[in-house]
């Protein structure tokens, strides 16, 4: 379905393929005499973009004047100091995904930080402690200000270059537009109250079935990021062995073939791709999510081959995450359950005015000004265990802002031993994952589907 139009090829000439350079907008910078600090402007802002044949998509929202948002890089250890000037004509804050950062950098209105209002800037900094693939996204409003395109990768690249030939980021996501290429209305409640309301139009790094070139016989790294705010993709690979070597961020020990891989909304897998030796010889990596397949990316052998092998790729170092005292960890019961209670509608952040979904019983949409209590109440440097219980037909991407927790056991299947931000939790399944509590702060819990979000799934943990 790849139009000529649409294809547009990723670099090469004997370097690392960097998937912002194909963007050709990253605003980050080092600043001179402060060599530690990457330096970058996110100015969200509303434009047009060409998503959909025959014409612009008019109100779409991207990060700068350019579509897509952004790729933002950093080095492990290095500081991040990003200024958010609103320009949107209404409040917004940015969140950053998967980060371990101080409380006031998570920018959750109201819980952490105000509002970031039009024509206001707000100043984020933080170091990130963790190598790996993670993104950016409002916490206001997020449904409507998400959908219509603010979603950006934040690639913290290892202290250590692990010696990969080319590195492509996908930014994975849907649109939701009518025939004419514009917008429709972002949701249907009866969809809200199920699944979640699907795109038409699915896109990768907002083009549809991209192709980008990639060193011939070369260990290419794709950073596959779900910034879609429903869809759970299924990802596998076509004309050359894949191996997964992370997800959500962190390394895994032992890589697993990339092989009808769940990477729900919020998830990232960061997959090793052999490329074949022959030049124009293509390698597809597609999502059988739906019923008719869809290809995420298209990659093509160009030049002559490195002959790299599968078998140089070493485990990516670990993450500095505590590890958990499950002979000490109390347990908390997190029970995601559908209701009946109506809450009231923000004014502040646009939530959906319905009420479908809770935690615990409580139905909260995560952003307003309302006292609310926290979910549990954690001890600095304890260990625990939440006990995360799906009771509905759906499943729900589970994720917790500002610590990284383990997956320890599933009642329904075999879990990787995994360090991650957000659980896939299927219908009825009950999943235990295990953290130290080791930042001081209200820390979000959310649903990652934004409807179920935005109607009662989310609260918070407070760790003193
Ligand atoms: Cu991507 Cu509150 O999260
Ligand atoms: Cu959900």
């Amino acid at each position: 379905m790849a139009s000529s139009s649409l294809t547009r090829r990723a670099v090469l000439a004997g370097g690392t393929v960097l998937a912002s350079a194909v963007a050709g907008n990253v605003l980050v910078s080092k600043l001179a005499g402060a060599r530690e600090t990457t330096r970058a402007t996110l100015e969200p802002r509303e434009t047009e973009c060409a998503l959909a044949e025959g014409g612009m998509t008019r109100n779409v929202f991207s990060y700068g004047d350019r579509a897509p948002a952004p790729v933002l890089r950093v080095k492990q250890g290095e500081q991040l100091g990003v200024r958010l000037r609103n320009g949107l004509s209404e409040p917004t804050t940015i969140h950053w995904h998967g980060i371990r950062l101080p409380i006031a950098m998570d920018g959750v209105p109201f819980l952490t930080q105000p509002l970031v209002q039009p024509n206001e800037a707000f100043d984020y900094t933080f170091n990130p402690p963790d190598a790996g693939s993670f993104w950016y996204h409002p916490h206001c409003n997020s449904l409507v200000q998400m959908s219509r395109g603010l979603t950006g990768l934040l690639i913290v690249e290892e202290a250590k270059d692990p010696g990969f030939d080319a590195d492509i980021a996908l930014n994975l996501r849907d649109w939701r537009l009518g025939d004419d290429g514009q917008f429709i209305t972002l949701y249907a409640p009866r969809q809200t109250a199920r699944a979640g309301t699907y795109g038409t139009i699915r896109t990768t790094n907002w083009r549809r079935e991209p192709d980008y070139d990639a060193p011939a016989g070369s260990l290419t790294r794709l950073r596959l990021v779900v910034t879609d705010v429903t869809r759970v993709y299924k990802l596998a690979i076509e004309g050359a062995p894949g191996l997964v070597i992370a997800l959500d961020g962190n390394p895994l020990q032992k890589p697993i073939p990339l092989d009808n891989l769940a990477v729900g909304p919020g998830q990232r897998a960061d997959i090793i791709v052999r490329i074949p030796d022959t030049e124009g010889a293509y390698v597809t990596v597609r999502d059988f999510s739906s019923p008719s397949p869809l290809t995420v990316a298209r990659l093509r052998a160009a030049g002559t081959s490195r002959k790299r092998a599968l078998g140089d790729v070493k485990p990516l170092p670990q993450n500095p995450i505590a590890e958990p005292d499950l002979s000490t960890a109390a347990t908390i019961p997190l029970e995601f359950t559908a209701t009946a209670e109506q809450i009231e509608k923000s004014k502040y952040c646009g939530d959906l005015g319905y009420s479908f979904w809770a935690i615990n019983s409580t139905p909260w949409p995560g952003a307003s000004p309302d006292p609310q209590a926290p979910l549990a109440e954690l001890k600095l440097g304890r260990s625990y265990i939440l006990g995360l219980h799906n009771r509905t037909p759906h499943p729900h991407p589970i994720h917790l802002h500002g610590m990284s927790f383990k997956l320890l056991r599933s009642d329904k299947r075999a879990l990787p031993p995994i360090w991650t931000d957000t659980a896939l939790v299927y219908p009825d399944e009950r999943i235990d994952v295990a953290l130290v509590a080791d930042n001081l702060g209200d820390w979000l819990l959310h649903c990652h589907v934004i409807e179920h979000q935005e109607t009662g799934m989310s609260g918070y943990i407070r760790v003193t």
